[in-house]
Parts: C-alpha cells; sequence; structure tokens
C-alpha cells in the first residue's frame, strides 16, 4: 500500500540547500581560510553544533538580542536544557578551557567554519541557518593580535577577490573605565529618553551601552550627540586602541572610526570592529533605509574578560567572524569568476551486455589516471546516451559496445563533428589527453 505525503515539504523559513552548482563558492571560501589559516598559525577547532544552553547566556550576555530573542533552546530526554549554538566564540572559550589549552605555548590560535542558527525575521542576508568562519587568538593581550586578528580578516576577502572594503572600529573600554562611561551615557539619556524607541527605553535599564546601537529613526538625534566611550578611554585602553591603528595603518588596511559601534554581544572588552562595503552609500536609497540595510561582511573584538566568566584562568583573547552567506553573496555581486573544478568533458557510452559490464572498471581506470567523466550507466540506448553527452556539453564521448569490448577497443566520438575514431584500449587515455590540449 503507498503513502501519498499530504503536504509538500519545503526547508524550514530561513534556511536553504546549497546545491551542487553553488558548491563551487563554498568550496574557494573554504579553501581560501584553510590557506590563510595554515599561514598565520591557526588550527582547526570543530566543536559540536548544540550545547548547554547556560553557556551562551553567560557568554553573550542575558539582555542581548541572541539570547533574548534569538536562540533555538530546547530540553532533551535527559531534561537538560541545550541551544543550538548562535555563534562560534562561546563553544571555543569552552574548549580551550576543557581541553586544557591555557597549558600550551601561548597564544593559542583557532579557527572554525561551520553553521550557527539564531531564531531572526530571515530577510536578505540574515538567516535562520548560517555559516560563519571564525578565528580566535587566547593568551596574549598584545594589541598586535587585534591587528592581527582584522589583518586575516580583510585578507580572507582580499583572497576572495572582493573590492572595497571598510573596517569600522571603535574601543568600548574595560571595567575600569567603562563604569564612569556608563554613568555619564545614563545622565544624558534619562533627560532624552522620552523621545526615543521603545526598544532603547528597555536598553536604558537592561543594557545601555546598545543604546548606541539603536537604528531608530527617532532615536538618532539622541544617539548623534551622546557621549562617547573614545573620549573617556583609560590610559591602558587608550594606548592598546593607538596602537590597533597604528598597526592598520603600517598594514595599510582602510579604516573608519565609529564611535558608535558597540556590537550585539556582551563579552566584548577595548577593540571592536565591523567590516563593511566601503560605497554602500552611494548605492541610492533613502538614508533610514541604508541604516536599516546596512549588513556587515562580520565583526569582532577582544573580549579579555570571557575566558574567566565561562569558568577558566583569566585569559586575554581577541577574534572574530565572518559571515559566509554574506561573502559569497558579494562575490557574486561583484562578478567573482570561481572556477568549476570538476568541470568534466567526456561522457562514456556503454552499449550492449558486455559493453555494460566493462564500463564501471573502464569508468575506474580512466579515473585513476585522472580523467572526470561523466556517464549515464541506466541508459542502454546509443542514441539516448549520446542525447545526455550533448546536454551535459560533453566536448567527446567514449563508446564501448559488443565488438569493442571483444577485441579491447574503444570508440572516440568528437561531438561537435561526429567524427570518429577507433583505439585500442591501453592507448585511450594517452588520446584523449592530446585531445584535450587542443
Ligand atoms: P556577530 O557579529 O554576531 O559576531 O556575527 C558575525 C557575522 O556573522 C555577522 O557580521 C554576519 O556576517 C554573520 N551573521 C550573523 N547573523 C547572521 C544571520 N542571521 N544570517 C546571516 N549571517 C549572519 C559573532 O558571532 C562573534 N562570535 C564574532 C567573534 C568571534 N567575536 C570574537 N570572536
Amino acid at each position: 500500500m503507498s503513502r501519498k505525503p499530504k503536504k509538500t515539504f519545503q526547508t524550514p523559513k530561513g534556511t536553504f540547500d546549497i546545491l551542487p552548482q553553488e558548491q563551487k563558492y563554498w568550496n574557494k571560501v573554504r579553501d581560501v581560510v584553510r590557506d590563510i589559516a595554515l599561514h598565520y598559525g591557526f588550527g582547526r577547532i570543530d566543536t559540536p553544533i548544540f550545547e548547554n544552553s547556560d553557556l551562551y547566556v553567560t557568554s553573550v550576555g542575558e539582555a542581548t538580542d541572541i539570547i533574548e530573542k534569538q536562540m533555538y533552546v530546547f530540553k532533551t530526554k535527559g531534561k537538560d536544557s541545550v541551544a543550538l549554538r548562535p555563534e562560534g566564540t562561546a563553544s571555543v572559550v569552552r574548549a580551550y578551557i576543557e581541553n586544557g589549552m591555557a597549558n600550551l605555548p601561548q597564544p593559542v590560535k583557532l579557527y572554525y567554519i561551520g553553521p550557527m542558527f539564531r531564531y531572526e525575521k530571515p530577510q536578505s542576508g540574515r538567516f535562520r541557518q548560517f555559516h560563519q568562519i571564525g578565528f580566535e587568538i587566547f593568551g596574549d593581550m598584545d594589541p598586535v593580535y587585534d591587528a592581527q586578528i582584522i589583518n586575516v580578516f580583510v585578507k580572507t576577502c582580499y583572497s576572495l577577490k572582493l573590492k572595497n572594503l571598510n573596517v569600522e572600529i571603535n574601543s568600548i573600554g574595560c571595567k575600569e573605565c567603562r563604569p564612569s562611561y556608563r554613568s555619564q551615557l545614563l545622565k544624558y539619556y534619562r533627560s532624552r529618553i522620552k523621545g526615543a524607541c521603545t526598544n532603547c527605553k528597555k536598553r536604558i535599564k537592561t543594557n545601555p551601552l546598545r543604546l548606541l546601537d539603536c537604528k531608530e529613526e527617532k532615536c538618532q538625534p539622541i544617539k548623534v550627540n551622546a557621549p562617547t566611550l573614545i573620549d573617556s578611554l583609560c590610559k591602558e585602553c587608550h594606548d592598546h586602541f593607538k596602537s590597533v591603528l597604528e598597526f592598520l595603518d603600517e598594514l595599510e588596511i582602510p579604516y573608519s572610526l565609529n564611535p558608535h559601534l558597540v556590537r550585539g554581544l556582551d563579552y566584548y572588552t577595548k577593540t571592536v570592529f565591523e567590516v563593511f562595503l566601503e560605497d554602500e552609500h552611494s548605492e541610492g536609497g533613502s538614508e533610514k533605509a541604508h541604516r536599516r540595510s546596512k549588513l556587515a561582511l562580520g565583526g569582532g573584538g577582544r573580549f579579555d574578560k570571557l575566558i574567566k566568566i565561562v569558568g577558566g584562568k583569566d585569559t586575554p583573547a581577541v577574534g572574530a567572524a565572518i559571515g559566509m552567506e554574506r561573502v559569497i553573496n558579494l562575490m557574486k555581486k561583484q562578478g567573482v569568476k570561481v572556477a568549476n573544478p570538476f568541470k568534466s568533458q567526456i561522457f562514456l557510452v556503454q552499449v550492449g551486455d558486455l559493453g555494460k559490464k566493462k564500463s564501471l572498471k573502464l569508468f575506474d581506470d580512466l579515473s585513476s589516471a585522472g580523467l572526470h567523466v561523466m556517464e549515464s550507466f541506466g541508459r542502454n540506448s546509443l542514441s539516448s546516451q549520446l542525447r545526455i553527452a550533448d546536454k551535459f556539453g560533453a566536448k567527446m564521448s567514449l563508446i564501448i559496445g559488443q565488438k569493442e569490448a571483444i577485441d579491447g577497443d574503444i570508440i572516440l566520438r568528437d561531438m561537435e563533428t561526429g567524427a570518429q575514431e577507433t583505439v585500442p584500449i591501453e592507448k585511450i587515455v594517452k588520446v584523449i589527453k592530446n585531445h584535450l590540449k587542443k
């Protein structure tokens, strides 16, 4: 008895399939990242896709959008509360502590590539399952590593042939300078909060620094004149930030200071940054629409207190993550050409019982000789196989029938002209390679 499905199924909202024809972009990004990571001494780490949900609450911060609205949390059958990872840093911090990496020579440099999950309103560049490439450096507080993280980020983008990128950068201070700034900010906002949006009215109580991140039109005049953290940094944070900028100058990385950049995760100290397409402003549309639609290719910063908060020793750290979907989208928009690595030009046709019998072994021999071959072994007729070879755009077809199988030959057919020649099987690889060179 056959069971008919009641409805057709689709990808869950905010998710998508990566089809074979798209894979060349994903492979290209992974290859570039692997290469850069190797050169800069980053070791690959893979962590579970779900973790104890408290890990994220503790790391990312209770009063953030990620924890308040975007986490996929569920109870397991064993009654544990776990969450699909909304970002990678918390897991890597957990792994650094759990695996005793503090005992290794520092700094420890790690990178990861994989899917993340956030329950967002799906729109262009925002998905519920998306992919991040992350780089994290543990165990060194020197500003040279803030600059190296930014450099690795930018290098990845440039190696992918992306153009016109700009790093927006800020320092959000440390536990020495932030409290007094926080008081100044609260004082400034308290007398103006009536005119602000509902979100800001909430943020002033739960997470005042995030007031600076508001994108609402009515909050912009208030935000523009708000005191900036950069003017209140303690000497250590000031000097640290100055050094980071000097390193960026030395590396000739284009950047602009953005005193309102605070990032959406609570674990940052000192340097924070995001990378954008430089000329987005010139793409037309209103300022308001631009502010709302402006999407970072990625971002990061220092998180010197996080390792201790998660239960490890006091360990400085800095890192960043790049959004793969946004990078690939930009590659397409900017017309970056990515070669299809396995564009096959040869099609193997088999006819008759003996031809079919020999075809699988022949296919293996050809691929062992480095030739990428297409086939349609399920079909038996010569004409239907040749039609498929044509559709695939094959340059030549190899035909093995009853006679050829007995004689140890193979027919080589030029798909454009229809010309055919019979070649002894032991010579076929050489003959094909000569043809492909033409
Ligand atoms: P984040 O800014 O939340 O930082 O995410 C980094 C990047 O991931 C974003 O700039 C964006 O490109 C991409 N991304 C985030 N959410 C989505 C989404 N819903 N759809 C598509 N792409 C998205 C972090 O996650 C930090 N862990 C970065 C970090 C690493 N900081 C220190 N180390």
